[in-house]
């Protein structure tokens, strides 16, 4: 059984301190709600607060993911953080190729780096949480299973995924990203599937044990909705992680769909 995994993806918004309201809102709100054993949480903050959210997270069971970092390890790349750096804060994840990074950000990030930054953070001990996507024309043309399995296929050249922490995987539809609009239950589930069955060709049966979370525009009311479905294992969430109230009630609605 795949214990969910709800990731706040803060982006580039909150100041410091509002950061650790956040984080100390979220922690009243969970209050004794089975974090850790029945649903993992995970806040994402920018990179510069990654040290001061783990201290705020001390002595919780929430764990700290990075939003990105560079593939070197070292060397003049002004502006760069390495896997190691990321790792030094005591960060369990890092989410790569983001849709805002391969398509919004003058970076521009292709396959090729995001196989890289994948192989970075694994060999650095952090677990990825890898973001695919079609964009709206690729939907309307029909090409979302194909553009999956082409992300997929290249973020994972070269490398083995042989225990359920070497890869998460995050379906995020570019189209429903900070957009309000989400993907049907069945549209995220037909994604969600045909991406384990690509998994599987991959890497085999380990598939079954990585855990596939669905980003876009997940909400308190909608929850529920998409977490029952059977292969999505949790949420990405932007917007809905900003504010301890949403992103907790978010939490406790994946708890009630286990039942
Ligand atoms: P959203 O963002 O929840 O604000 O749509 C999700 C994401 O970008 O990961």
């Amino acid at each position: 059984m795949r214990r969910p995994l709800i990731a706040g993806n803060w982006k580039m918004n909150l100041d410091l301190a509002r950061g650790r309201d956040l984080v100390a809102g979220v922690r009243a709100g969970l209050g004794s709600a089975d974090v850790g054993t029945q649903v993992e949480v995970a806040v994402c903050p920018p990179t510069i607060y990654l040290f001061p959210i783990a201290e705020a997270l001390q002595g919780s069971l929430i764990r700290l993911g990075a939003q990105d970092l560079y593939y070197e390890a070292s060397g003049a790349y002004t502006g760069e953080v390495s896997a190691t750096m990321v790792a030094e804060t005591g960060a369990k994840y890092t989410i790569i190729g983001h849709s805002e990074r391969r398509h919004t950000i003058g970076h521009l990030e292709d396959d090729r780096m995001l196989n890289l930054k994948l192989k970075a953070a694994h060999q650095a001990g952090l677990a990825p949480i890898l973001c695919v996507g079609e964009t709206i024309d690729e939907r309307r043309a029909e090409q979302t299973l194909d553009v999956l399995t082409f992300q997929l296929t290249a973020a994972l050249v070269g490398y083995g995924v042989t225990s359920p922490d070497d890869l998460v995987l995050a379906y995020e539809p570019v189209w429903a990203i900070g957009t309000g609009e989400v993907a049907t239950p069945e549209q995220a589930q037909e994604a969600h599937a045909h991406l384990r069955n690509r998994l599987r060709e991959l890497a085999g049966p380990i598939a079954d044990e990585v855990r596939i979370l669905y980003g876009g525009s997940v909400k308190p009311d909608n929850t529920a909705a998409i977490m029952k479905q059977p292969d999505v294992d949790g949420g990405l969430i932007g917007g809905a992680s900003l504010k301890p109230d949403s992103f907790v009630r978010i939490i406790t609605a994946t708890l009630a769909t286990l039942g």
